[in-house]
């Protein structure tokens, strides 16, 4: 498969923090043909092994599997869904939008919805609705009705959106942060033929509720070396100014200098920039980012493990929909594959 098959079954699949499932089991098939060994750790992290030179480093490469969603809370009397969030969404973004709740029974559709505005009074209309008062309507007429259709308390809810590629280089979906990483991840392991390095390809849990998963695989990992692959906010749209978010779309992967939970460590900055400068690779740098990545926990791991981060530049993050340049995503392949094989200079 190429990386915008993969990208496109991994951003349809759903997989709220949490409720991974449908995203790892692609990931162990995607990663299968290029590793020697794929394990499941006890939290659910995947875990594709490439054996490399004895004595040789251990390299972990992070990238999440999990997005941000919904969860059902609880279902009214008449047949409503409410719900509580999972990672950060802005409600803005919340009302109106169609989502797939997944049930026992199997996915339904529905809207989230509200009020209408021609029957909401001037200061309702005017201010933000908040998720405690939206809710989900998948047609039912009362709460049996909806448990008939399978619907229970913590039933995961994710955006329904499609991708598609809307011009040459250009695609738009849902779940970029972090399925476009994942992709990376997977084509860098089909680039990376022999290495001198032992690779842990890591598809981790529970990234956007803290970090979680990395916490885990890193610490029964024990790396030498860490590497987060993650999106980054693309500022280039309008009314964002340079100095909020520097990074633009189709300029090349961004590499992190420091964020609110890492300051990438000197020689892995160094690493990474030579490895592009010598392929020839387009990269941007960015520094004092509001977020953090894997790299953050995969640092602190034991007594240390220097560690950076390379981001695709992504627009619109944590809304139902994303876009992102190819482009972006297979120099952040590149760069990945020559970093991996420059780890033992330094
Ligand atoms: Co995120
Ligand atoms: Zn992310």
């Amino acid at each position: 498969m190429t990386l915008i098959e993969t990208l496109e079954k991994l951003s349809n699949a759903c997989g709220v923090a949490g409720r991974e499932e449908e995203v790892r089991s692609l990931m162990k098939k995607f990663l299968k043909p290029y590793v020697d060994e794929v394990v499941e750790d006890k939290l659910g992290n995947v875990i594709g092994i490439k054996k490399g030179d004895k004595n040789a480093p251990k390299v972990m490469l992070a990238a999440h599997m999990d997005e941000i969603g919904l969860l059902v809370k609880i279902i009214s009397k008449e047949g409503f869904l409410h719900f509580a969030k999972m990672g950060g969404i802005d409600d803005r973004l919340l009302l109106a939008q169609k989502v797939m709740v997944y049930t026992e029974k199997g996915p339904l559709h529905g809207i989230i919805g509200s009020k209408p505005p021609h029957i909401q009074k001037e200061e309702e209309r005017k201010r933000v609705l908040s998720w405690d008062e939206l809710f989900i309507d998948i047609g039912a007429e009362s709460r049996e009705e909806a448990e008939k259709m399978g619907v229970g308390i913590g039933d995961t809810v994710c955006f329904d959106v499609k991708f598609a590629r809307i011009g040459k280089n250009i695609v738009i979906g849902k779940a970029f942060d972090d399925r476009v990483a994942c992709a990376v991840m997977i084509e860098a392991m089909k680039g990376l033929q022999k290495t001198e390095c032992t690779v842990y390809a890591v598809g981790t849990v529970q990234e956007e509720v803290g970090l979680r998963g990395a916490t885990t695989s890193a610490f029964g990992i024990d790396p030498d070396f860490g590497i987060a692959l993650d999106v980054t906010i693309a500022g280039d749209t309008p009314g964002v100014k340079e100095i909020e978010a520097p990074v633009k779309m189709n300029k090349g992967p961004s590499l992190t200098i420091a964020d609110s939970g890492l300051i990438v460590h000197p020689k892995v900055l160094r690493l990474l920039i030579d490895a592009a400068k010598e392929k020839k690779i387009p990269y941007q740098l960015e520094t004092g980012l509001p977020g953090s990545t894997d790299a953050a926990r995969i640092s602190l791991t034991r007594s240390g493990v220097p560690s950076g981060v390379i981001s695709i530049p992504t627009r619109y993050i944590h809304s139902p929909t994303s876009m992102l340049s190819l482009k972006d995503a297979e120099n952040a392949v590149k760069l990945t594959i020559a970093a991996v094989q420059k780890i033992p200079e330094y």
